[in-house]
């Protein structure tokens, strides 16, 4: 039997095509350090069983029918707007993602932009290095207080949740949106659940956790950033298109709210030009997952994911149920068994 063809679009951790190669499954790597182009990408899909790409591969319904052999695409990333989903559904391709084992690690990187953004840390690096440091001064570079301030989740799932547990030692207050109520969430922070109108007026530190549909497209614009504070902060680690980012450098530069810390943006990695020039932003390009160990666990579950897949049995990450039949009928799978 031919071995199945699995093209990867980018260098993921060893561990993962450690675990494709362990398979006895021919895999092909796109070995340059930068993303694959479309043509690229279509020209290596043709014959490929499994697909597993990035967040940044944009796979549309033209990429979907260059892979005439396609059985899975394995995105290495939990959300997966970047997949034209119910193309790939009707052509019976299974679509999965790496939920749970980067939620720490991107709540990390929220708390480290609300750190960042409350004391000013990068614009006091950059203030050092141009050696501007010539004395203490009780106003230099003053920022505000976290401890007792109100801190917005706009979206209470995994990451959202696991950000609200951090705050943990901090005395904040804790407001959340999500679509139910969370009562275990509200038991261990006492965390209220409040319309999206409460929550942009009261936080101090607003933090979008929400998946980009739509639905959440644009979810923040202009009249959302009026409802906030002049004092309050937002934070955006989760997709770019979820915040306008014309209204956001407006409202910036008109100081109609206090400072933003970004990991996502809406044409990413285009950033809107104005956004560069304030000091009261701080950007960060798409790392919230980025340590070696998530990276690692990312790596394996992708894989699995992938080979699962390939065994015609349906992968513990699946996020298109409906793809069946071209997957046997669920039943229990042991991932580890399998690989
Ligand atoms: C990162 O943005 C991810 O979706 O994994
Ligand atoms: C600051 O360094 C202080 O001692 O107050």
């Amino acid at each position: 039997m031919t071995p199945k063809h699995v093209y990867v679009t980018r260098q993921i951790p060893e561990a993962g095509l450690l675990l494709l190669k362990k398979q006895g499954l021919k895999i092909t790597v796109n070995h340059k350090n930068q993303a694959v182009t479309r043509a690229e990408l279509i020209r290596s899909i043709k014959n490929k069983d499994g697909l597993l790409c990035l967040l940044g591969d944009k796979i549309d319904q033209e990429i979907i029918e260059a892979g005439n052999k396609l059985k899975i695409i394995a995105n290495y990333a939990v959300g997966y707007d970047n997949i034209n989903v119910p193309a790939a559904t009707k052509k019976g391709i299974m679509v999965t993602n790496t939920p749970g084992v980067l939620t720490d690690a991107t709540a990390e990187l929220v708390w480290s932009l609300i750190y960042a953004c409350a004391r000013r840390i990068p614009e006091a690096d950059r203030f050092v290095r141009s050696r501007k440091f010539e004395s203490w001064g009780p106003k230099l570079l003053l920022g505000t207080d976290i401890h007792h301030k109100t801190l917005g989740i706009i979206g209470a799932g995994r990451i959202g949740q696991t950000v609200g547990r951090k705050a943990a030692g901090l005395d904040m207050k804790i407001l959340y949106t999500n679509p139910h109520r969370r009562p275990g969430f509200e038991r261990r922070t006492k965390a209220r659940r409040v319309s999206l109108k409460t929550l942009l007026k009261k936080s101090d530190f607003v933090t979008l956790h929400l998946p980009l549909t739509p639905k959440t497209r644009h979810l923040i614009k202009q009249p959302e950033l009026r409802l906030m504070k002049r004092t309050a902060y937002l934070i955006n680690t989760a997709r770019g298109p979820i915040v306008d980012e014309k209204a956001l450098t407006r409202a910036l530069k008109e100081k109609i709210i206090s400072g933003t810390g970004l990991d996502v943006y809406e044409r990413e990695p285009k950033i809107e030009a104005g956004l560069l020039k304030l000091e009261n932003v701080v950007c960060l390009p798409h790392i919230g997952s980025a340590t070696t160990e998530t990276r690692t666990k990312m790596a394996v579950m992708a894989a699995r994911n992938l080979i699962v897949a390939l065994k015609g049995k349906r992968p513990p990450n699946l996020v298109n149920p409906d793809c069946r039949p071209a997957c046997r009928p669920a039943g229990r799978v042991s991932t580890r068994a399998n690989v």
